[in-house]
């Protein structure tokens, strides 16, 4: 696989795998990103110019894509509205990118006969209750609960059923809430991280009490580059590395490691349909292609992301000021 086209590699999850893609192979990167508010070009900075190109185009655009896809030999497909809050005030986009766009892949590697890895998130299968001993498994119901992860849930069943009724070589991955750098300001870690940094106190939906099953996105990265070289095609694996925290004990850790009192927040008003939990069972990844997470200690790996945001300001900055506003409008 020396050529490979990542859709969305401007973006937090796309970002990390380009870097690690080209640290670990020889490939040669295309990007294909429409540069949507949530993306950065700088996050691809620093990378070899003469393995990483990035073009400027949406994944929904048949005429960009078709030649795109023709010219590599395996496409990853992280490209997507992802973020629920954004899905709860204008779902449109997401029907666009996670839906169309995704149809639109499909078609082209369809016609030129080539390798895809579809990026998806466990969000698909709906929340758990919080002291049910079950975890998400391969073969657990779909049961999205919003317009981003009805839309996600929606895509990987057009991968699946153009695997089976056109036999595109295309596999699946289903991962939990990532952390690490290079994520937007507006999702859950860094927006923390960056009010405090910015004197601001963190602010958490609702009682605090819903758990995310938390993995470092270079874990994330290993994992989808592992499918790719060695899952089977037509197959789904689930992506964790046994990581559930409840939202409260990760805006306390925050404000442990960063030097604040463990009560220095806020409860602000809860997201509607608040998923209550989601818990990986990522045993099937593990044992068929051997994969295991570098970073096992959430603590330590939170306390580089911290050091990653104070370090990085000139990369966020640019984004806070329009993001907290629009929280503001919502009481959040
Ligand atoms: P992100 O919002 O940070 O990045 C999305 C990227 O896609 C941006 O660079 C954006 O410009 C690009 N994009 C959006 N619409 C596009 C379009 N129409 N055409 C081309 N590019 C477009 O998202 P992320 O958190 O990096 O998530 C990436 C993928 O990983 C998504 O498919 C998401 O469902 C999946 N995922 C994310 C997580 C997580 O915790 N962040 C967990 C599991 C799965
Ligand atoms: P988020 O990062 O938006 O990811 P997801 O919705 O995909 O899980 O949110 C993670 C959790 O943090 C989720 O339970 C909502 C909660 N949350 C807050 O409590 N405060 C915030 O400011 C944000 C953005 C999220």
């Amino acid at each position: 696989m020396e050529r490979v086209l990542v859709t969305g590699g401007a973006g937090f999850v796309g970002a990390n795998f380009v870097h690690h893609l080209v640290g670990r192979t020889t490939a040669d990167v295309t990007v294909l990103d429409k540069l949507t508010y949530a993306a950065s070009e700088a996050s691809l900075a620093g990378l070899p110019p003469d393995r990483v190109r990035l073009v400027v185009g949406d994944v929904a655009d048949q005429t960009a894509v078709d030649p795109l896809v023709a010219s590599h030999d395996a496409v990853v497909h992280f490209a997507a509205e992802s973020h629920n809050d954004n899905s709860l005030t204008d779902p449109g986009p997401f029907v666009h990118t996670n839906l169309i766009g995704t149809f639109t892949l499909l078609e082209a590697v369809r016609k030129h006969d080539k390798r895809l890895h579809h990026v998806s998130t466990d969000e698909v299968y709906g929340d758990l209750e919080l002291d049910d001993p079950k975890r998400f498994t391969e073969d657990t119901p779909y049961n999205p609960s919003s317009p981003y992860s009805a839309s996600k849930a929606g895509s990987d069943h057009l991968v699946r059923a153009w695997v089976r009724s056109f036999g595109v070589r295309a596999t699946v991955s289903n991962c939990s809430n990532n952390y690490g750098p290079w994520q937007h300001v507006e999702k859950f870690i860094p927006r923390q991280i960056t009010n405090v940094i910015d004197g601001i106190r963190p602010k958490l939906y609702g009682s605090g009490e819903n758990v995310r099953d938390w993995i470092h996105a270079d874990d994330h990265s290993s994992a989808v580059l592992a499918i790719l070289e060695r899952g089977r095609v037509g197959e789904t694996y689930l992506i964790g590395a046994d990581g559930e925290k409840n939202n409260l004990e990760v805006v306390r850790l925050i404000l442990k490691l960063m030097g604040r009192p463990e009560d220095d927040f806020d409860h602000v008003n809860d997201r509607v349909g608040h998923d209550l939990r989601y818990a990986i069972e990522s045993g099937k990844l593990r044992q068929e292609l051997g994969w295991q997470p570098q970073f096992r200690d959430f603590e330590s790996g939170l306390a580089d992301t911290i050091r990653w945001y104070r370090e990085h300001e000139d990369w966020w900055r640019p984004h806070k000021d329009r993001t907290e506003a629009a929280y503001a409008l919502k009481g959040q």
